[in-house]
This record gives structure tokens, C-alpha cells and sequence, in this order.
């Protein structure tokens, strides 16, 4: 993941987009957290904030500024996001311009979402080790059930017609597979999985099946291997030590990935990363916005922090990062938590918490 050079010394800016609901509250634990780091491992960040999230979209009826992907695309390293959805806002008008908008038109085609286990304790099913659930998912980010092409004939009559296309294209396909192929051989995974539903998708995902097929055969030390997602949706949960690396389109990427989060003690805790290796990339918490618990302190932050966690990796902090990956760590195995994890703490607790214990982390230099 790391791609920068750690002597660099210039400045690397980071976008911070709160977005909405609970997203603003993890996201200023990460603020917080990366602040500490900052000072103690003497990165050389630049935060900056963006408005950009329901609020101001009620009140400007923008959602984002004309020439602000082209902005975050040329003068910033990385785009840090809480969540976005609002209830005011059902058709998400907002969260599809800002939050898929960037990742189309960044063409962040890789969402790489690490599935483990912090803490025994997180671990829900029986009979297993925390090692035993370990692997990563490349959701493909560009294209499939997401590209928003359809229509309704006959709307709101009993006759309606709703058409909702997916598209996959060869290099869209290729490059997310190429992609987690990559990752099997640069961190010793000896597998990939790649899920699809090409029994009954015969175009679309049979262009997968040909496609894998022809990628594997380039990477002969992995091996390459494939399940209906049906069937993979119940191994990750009867035998999850099956799984190294999972390579899936955009829809099951997302389905799969709240069920990972499940797995690994809830989305409170899962982190991601929406990469174009060599561009600017964004990362976020998997979870959404949860506007029941917006203000109420009840919000994990550690998803947000672990996301921040990543950014730090992709930038080439590499020791800032471990440290703040230990310091989440240490949290959960003290129970110095909030209660999705069972504990008694609030979201800026334990963000404090975690910011405290970098403090005393030794620096290498
Ligand atoms: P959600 O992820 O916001 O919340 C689902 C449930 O998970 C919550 O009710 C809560 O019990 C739990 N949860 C989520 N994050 C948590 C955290 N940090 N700490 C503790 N518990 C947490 O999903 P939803 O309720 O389906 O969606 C709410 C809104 O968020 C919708 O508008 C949806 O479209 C949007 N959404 C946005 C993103 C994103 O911005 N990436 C992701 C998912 C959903
Ligand atoms: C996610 C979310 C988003 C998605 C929504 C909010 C558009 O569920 O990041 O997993 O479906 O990709
Ligand atoms: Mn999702």
C-alpha cells in the first residue's frame, strides 16, 4: 500500500470531509488522533476541512463546488470521510455526488476493506481463533450495480416498469482482479477468491469468470479460486480461515464487507480504503452516517481511526501507523471501549484515550 517515500519532506495535504451524522463525531476522534501523531512522528500533513455533507446542501443547494474533484485530484495527497446520509435528504442526491462522485470520477477503482480480529473477545462465532479470520476484500469501485443507469416507464402507476443496468467492463474487471492478485504476492497471500453470481449472470458475470481465469494463470504461485457468492457468504461464516483474499464487483463487494465487519466485532471497527495506486485516494469508516446516534456520544470512532490508519500506510507513515493500529488494539483489550464493543465509553473518550497512548509510544525516528 505504501507509496511515498518517507524522506520526502513535502507537504502532504489531506482533504477531511466529515460528511453527516455520526461521521462528523468519529471523524474528529481521527482529527484528533492524526493531530497526536503529527506532533510525535513530525508528518508532514496539512488537514484541511471541507463543509461538503447535508447541512451545507440544504443551505446552498450545493453539493460539491464546481472544480473540487480537480482540486482533491491535483493539489491533495488524500481524502479523509466520516459518512454520508441524511434523512432530510432520501434520495441521497448529495451522498451520490459526493461520495460515489469521488470515487468515480477519481476513478478509485480498488475498495480494499482488511477483515481481522482486534481482540479475541470480538470474534463471534464458536469454535474459532482470532487467526482464523484474517483476509481482505478488493470490491471493484467504478462500475457494476452502481453506475446509476436505468429509468422508470409508467412511474407510480400499477403498470411501472423499473429498468437498473450493470455494467462491467473488461478493464474494469481485469484491473480490480490485477489489483488483488498484486496484493496476494507483495503480503505472502497464497489465494484469491473471487465471488460472482455467473450461474445465472451469464454476461456480465461470465465477463468476470473469463477475465479471472486469464489473470490467474499470470500469478502460477496463487491460487486462484472461485465461489458463487451464496455459497461464499456462508464460508465466510462456517469456515472464514478459507479466505485470504476476496475479489468481488461493487454490490457484493458492499453486502460482503458489512458481513465481514460483523465478523470482526462490527462496523464500528471496519475500516477502508478507496485507492487508484499513484492518484490521491480516500479513505472512510465502512459504516454509514447512523443519524440515531449523530451527537449522542454513542459512536465507535476506531473504524474512522482505523481508516486513518491506512491513510497513514498509503502516505508512508508506516511507524505513525503501527503505533495508532497498537494503540486501537490496546483499547479494545482493556475494554476501553464504547458499548457497540461493550464497554462504557463515549466517542471522544475513547478517542482521547487512543491519543493518550500515542503519546507514550517510544518514536523510532
Ligand atoms: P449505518 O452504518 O449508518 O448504521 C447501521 C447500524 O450500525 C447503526 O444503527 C448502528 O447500530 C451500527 N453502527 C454503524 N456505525 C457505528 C459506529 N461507528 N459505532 C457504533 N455503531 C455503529 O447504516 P444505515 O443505518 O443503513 O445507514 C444510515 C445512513 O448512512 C443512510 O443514509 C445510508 O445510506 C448511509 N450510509 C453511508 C455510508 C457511507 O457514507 N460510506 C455507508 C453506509 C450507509
Ligand atoms: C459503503 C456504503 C456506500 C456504498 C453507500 C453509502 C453509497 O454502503 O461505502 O459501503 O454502497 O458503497
Ligand atoms: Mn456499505
Amino acid at each position: 500500500m505504501n507509496e511515498t517515500d518517507p524522506k520526502d519532506r513535502r507537504p502532504q495535504r489531506i482533504a477531511v470531509l466529515p460528511g453527516d451524522g455520526i461521521g462528523r463525531d468519529v471523524t474528529a476522534e481521527a482529527v484528533k488522533v492524526l493531530q497526536v501523531a503529527q506532533h510525535r512522528w513530525d508528518l508532514p500533513l496539512e488537514l484541511e476541512e471541507k463543509p461538503w455533507g447535508a447541512d451545507h446542501y440544504l443551505e446552498t443547494n450545493e453539493t460539491l463546488p464546481e472544480g473540487a474533484i480537480e482540486d482533491l485530484r491535483d493539489n491533495y495527497s488524500a481524502i479523509l470521510v466520516g459518512a454520508y446520509g441524511d434523512p432530510r435528504i432520501p434520495d441521497m442526491r448529495h451522498a451520490a455526488d459526493i461520495l460515489l462522485g469521488l470515487r468515480f470520477k477519481l476513478d478509485l477503482f480498488i475498495n480494499f476493506r482488511p477483515i481481522k480480529i482486534y481482540d479475541r473477545r470480538l470474534l463471534p462465532l464458536k469454535d474459532k481463533e482470532p487467526e482464523d479470520v484474517d483476509f481482505v476484500v478488493f470490491r471493484e469501485n467504478t462500475e457494476g450495480a452502481y453506475v446509476g443507469i436505468g429509468g422508470n416507464f409508467k412511474k407510480g402507476t400499477a403498470d411501472e416498469v423499473a429498468v437498473q443496468e450493470e455494467i462491467h467492463t473488461r478493464k474494469g474487471v481485469e484491473r480490480i482482479i490485477e489489483a488483488a492478485f498484486q496484493y496476494a504476492r507483495r503480503h505472502d497471500r497464497g489465494s484469491v477468491c473471487m465471488a460472482d453470481k455467473s450461474n445465472i449472470m451469464r454476461f456480465g458475470h461470465d465477463l468476470w469468470q473469463r477475465t479471472f481465469a486469464e489473470v490467474s494463470e499470470r500469478y502460477p504461485e496463487i491460487d486462484g479460486w472461485h465461489l458463487f457468492v451464496d455459497a461464499l457468504t456462508m464460508q465466510m461464516i462456517r469456515k472464514p480461515e478459507m479466505f485470504e483474499v476476496i475479489v468481488t464487483n461493487n454490490m457484493f463487494g458492499d453486502i460482503l464487507t458489512d458481513l465481514g465487519a460483523a465478523l470482526q466485532g462490527g462496523l464500528g471497527i471496519a475500516a477502508s480504503a478507496n485507492l487508484h495506486p499513484g492518484r490521491v485516494s480516500l479513505f472512510e469508516p465502512v459504516h454509514g452516517s447512523a443519524p440515531k446516534y449523530a451527537g449522542t456520544g454513542r459512536a465507535n470512532p476506531m473504524a474512522a481511526i482505523l481508516s486513518a490508519v491506512l491513510m497513514l500506510e498509503n502516505l508512508g507513515h508506516e511507524e505513525a501507523a503501527a503505533a495508532i493500529e497498537g494503540a486501537v488494539a490496546e483499547s479494545i483489550r482493556e475494554n476501553e471501549v464504547t458499548r457497540d464493543l461493550g464497554g462504557e465509553l463515549s466517542t471522544s473518550e475513547v478517542g482521547d484515550r487512543i491519543a493518550a497512548a500515542l503519546e507514550s509510544v517510544p518514536v523510532a525516528g
